[in-house]
């Protein structure tokens, strides 16, 4: 119980810290970025991360992988594909080698932003741990139920008391 608790002040701190990285990154007027800064995929689920640039004129948009900056082709047929055109970077059926990061530039590089792929195995414990919640759910809904219940049966009105019959005086 107190790992749930803990868990579920971490992941509303994770939140607090992603709405306030998107809002900071929004605020920013770059010439080019891109849809996500971090995109976490399932292993053998496709992932799409989009580049876009508010440079005027035909800026064609390519992306680049790793540290060694390999061009990532514009071919359909391959896992790991781009559209120049769209600045749409394309994971098919994504592996744990394609974690990494992947970098989005214009025409002459003049221009460039940096998303970041993460690519995880969905681990054994994780749906344990959906069962653990979901079982928590169901109790503590029983014990909200229980004590809703005892609380509207409490208030209910109790039948009025038999008034207390007074002795009856014959005597005048
Ligand atoms: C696209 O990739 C496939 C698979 O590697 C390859 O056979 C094909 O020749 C490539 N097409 C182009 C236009 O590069
Ligand atoms: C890029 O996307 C556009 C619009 O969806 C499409 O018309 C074009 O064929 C795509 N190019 C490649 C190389 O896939
Ligand atoms: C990534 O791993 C897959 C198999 O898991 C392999 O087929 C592929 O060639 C690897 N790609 C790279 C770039 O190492
Ligand atoms: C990306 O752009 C920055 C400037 O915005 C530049 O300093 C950096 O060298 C660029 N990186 C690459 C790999 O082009």
């Amino acid at each position: 119980m107190a790992c749930i608790l803990k868990l579920q002040s971490y992941l509303l701190a994770f939140l607090l810290a992603t709405s306030i990285t998107t809002a900071l990154a929004e605020d920013a007027e770059e010439p080019i970025k891109v849809g996500a800064p971090v995109t976490a995929v399932q292993q053998g689920k496709d992932a799409e991360i989009k580049c876009s640039t508010t440079l005027a004129g035909n800026n064609k948009l390519s992306w680049y992988k790793g540290e060694g900056g390999q061009l990532v082709p514009e071919n359909k047929s391959l896992s790991v594909s781009a559209n120049y055109t769209t600045g749409l970077l394309t994971v098919q059926n994504a592996q744990l080698n394609d974690t990494g990061t992947y970098q989005c530039q214009t025409d002459g590089g003049v221009h460039n932003a940096t998303a970041e792929l993460h690519v995880y195995e969905m681990p054994s414990y994780f749906e344990e741990g959906m069962i653990i919640v979901g079982i928590t759910t169901g109790l503590v809904l029983v014990f909200i139920i229980c004590a809703v219940h005892s609380f509207i049966r409490n208030r209910k009105p109790k039948p009025p008391k038999p008034a207390p019959k007074k002795p009856i005086n014959t005597v005048l």
